[in-house]
């Protein structure tokens, strides 16, 4: 088992440290490993952005390793006095936490609560940045489904400027030997990204033509200006993930989304629940792959 005092993102890490994250997770999905590697610790979960699947997957899988969890909110906390993010992590450090878990708005926030404390970190999302554990179930649940990320390929469509989880994944499955297609609206798409390996396009059935499986990404209003799109059902006719796309995939191929879903508009709310959707399964895998990640950094 990896040891490694923070996890901030996926970029740079090694692929053996990667496949070890996903061993370790798979058996703790498997019942393999009861351990209960926290007991004594507090694990804070500090979270300055809305979440439902991190915060709460990250908070049931350090309760299950033994520790103690803090939820921290920006509601009801001296953040709304105006304390800093650096005063914040201090003081939560200070009441003797062994793993602060954050998510912050600003790209960077998880690097610099790592530098202003002794405690380890965890990245649950920083800006446009990286979700380095999302990234990581992600890949383990297309893993548990394979066996193998070498010569598959995967579609990731959507709001790929904005999201966090497009960057870790281009990262964590390049690694793991996928081949990406990124596909979007124009306005959309970041620069670099074939630089950085991967294959870009705006033609949705472009992406969809050879992919094993298709990553849809949330549209993130939160994140964004001026309208990038025209209306919802023009997004949805362009670059959604329609009964009718989702019927001409490859017979085998899967559907991922991160969550939360915008039904009707990044996907068909038939696909979402259909057949193909491993969307539950991203979420019941993301306990075990916290673990992992929680313990690894222990
Ligand atoms: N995938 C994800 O980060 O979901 P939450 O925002 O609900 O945590």
């Amino acid at each position: 088992m990896t040891s490694r005092r923070h996890l901030l993102g996926i970029e740079g890490l090694p692929r053996a440290e990667l496949e070890q994250l996903l061993a370790r997770a798979h058996e703790y999905r498997e019942g393999r490993v009861g351990g209960r590697h926290l007991v004594g610790r507090v694990v804070a979960n500090v979270f300055y952005e809305a979440s439902t699947r991190t915060r709460s997957s990250f908070e049931v899988a350090a309760a299950s390793l033994g520790a103690h969890v803090l939820n921290w909110t920006v509601t009801g906390s001296s953040a709304s006095k105006g304390e800093t993010l650096v005063d914040t992590a201090k003081n939560i450090a200070a009441l003797g936490v062994s793993i602060i878990v954050v998510r912050h708005q600003h790209s960077g926030a998880a690097a610099l609560v790592a530098r202003s404390v002794a405690c380890s970190v965890v990245n649950a999302g920083d800006g446009q940045h990286e979700h380095p554990s999302q990234a990581l179930l992600d890949a383990y649940t297309l893993w548990r489904r394979w066996g193998t990320l070498e010569g598959k390929r995967v579609a990731i469509v959507g709001d790929i400027l904005h999201s966090r989880v497009a960057r870790s994944n281009l990262h964590c499955l390049k690694a793991l030997g996928a081949s990406l297609v990124f596909c979007g609206p124009p306005t959309m798409l970041p620069a670099g990204l074939a630089e950085l390996g991967a294959d870009v396009t705006t033609e949705l059935d472009t992406a969809l033509d050879r992919a094993d499986a298709v990553m849809m990404l949330r549209i993130q209003r939160e994140r964004q200006g001026d309208a990038l799109f025209p209306t919802t059902a023009e997004y949805h006719a362009r670059w959604g993930l329609t009964n009718e796309r989702a019927a001409a995939l490859k017979p085998e191929a899967v559907v991922l989304h991160p969550g939360p879903v915008n039904r009707g508009l990044e996907l068909s709310p038939e696909v979402a629940d259909g057949q193909r959707s491993l969307i539950l399964e991203q979420v019941e895998n993301g306990v075990a792959v916290r673990k992992a990640i929680l313990e690894a950094v222990s």
